[in-house]
C-alpha cells in the first residue's frame, strides 16, 4: 500500500478490542444485504456499514473484511446491489448471516439492471457498479457508481442493529432538515 500523507504518530490512547467493540456498538446502523453474481450463484452478505457518499457523481460505499471470502466473488463481476432490510426481515438477516439452509429460497429476487439480485421485500435497493475499493485496516472500503435505484414503497421502516440487537426506528424526537 502507498504511503500516507497524514501524520499517524499523533499520540494514541490504549484502544483494546474489547472498548473499541463497546464504544463503537453504541452507534447505531442500518442493515443491508450486498449483494452480486458469481456466475449463475447469487451471494449476499449482510452489511451494517452502508453509507450514502456522494451525490454527484452518485456513490455509495461500505466496509467488508479483508479475508472475507463473499466479497472477492461479487467483486470479479464489478457490480453490486445494496438491499436495505425492513425492520420484519431480522429472520432474513440472521438467514444470510448463518447460511443455514438456503436464504434465497422465498425471498423473490429478480436481477437488478446490473445482474445483481434485488430483493422486492426490502425497503429500497441501490444498483451499483463498482468505482473504487481502497485498503482500510483490517478491512477493504467498497465504493459504488449508483447506476439504478428504487425506493420499493412497501410501507416497511428499515432494521436497525445496535450493540448486537435488531430494532426499529421510532420517529418522534424532531425532524431533520
Ligand atoms: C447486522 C450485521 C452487520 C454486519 N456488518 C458488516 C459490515 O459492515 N462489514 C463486514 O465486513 N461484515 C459485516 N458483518 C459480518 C458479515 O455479514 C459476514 O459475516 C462477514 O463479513 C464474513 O463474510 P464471509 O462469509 O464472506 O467471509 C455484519 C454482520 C451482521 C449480522
Amino acid at each position: 500500500m502507498e504511503a500516507s500523507q497524514y501524520d499517524r504518530s499523533a499520540r494514541k490512547g490504549d484502544i483494546t478490542p474489547e472498548a473499541y467493540r463497546q464504544v463503537l456498538g453504541r452507534s447505531p446502523t442500518g442493515v443491508t444485504l450486498v449483494t452480486g453474481m458469481d456466475g449463475d450463484e447469487p451471494l449476499a452478505i449482510v452489511i451494517g456499514s452502508f453509507v450514502s457518499v456522494s451525490m454527484d457523481p452518485p456513490l455509495v460505499g461500505f466496509l467488508t473484511g479483508s479475508n472475507a471470502r463473499t466479497w472477492p466473488r461479487i467483486s470479479g463481476g464489478g457490480s453490486f446491489c445494496v438491499n436495505v432490510l425492513a425492520d420484519d426481515q431480522a429472520d432474513l438477516a440472521n438467514a444470510f448471516f448463518t447460511r443455514d439452509g438456503d436464504p434465497w429460497e422465498g425471498t423473490g429476487w429478480v436481477p437488478a439492471l446490473t445482474g445483481s439480485p434485488v430483493i422486492p421485500s426490502c425497503v429500497a435497493s441501490i444498483d451499483c457498479s463498482v468505482f473504487d475499493v481502497m485498503e482500510a485496516g483490517d478491512h477493504l472500503f467498497v465504493v459504488g457508481e449508483v447506476v439504478d435505484l428504487r425506493d420499493h414503497e412497501t410501507g416497511g421502516s428499515p432494521l436497525v442493529f445496535l450493540g448486537g440487537s435488531y430494532g426499529s426506528f421510532g420517529p418522534g424526537v424532531g425532524s431533520g432538515s
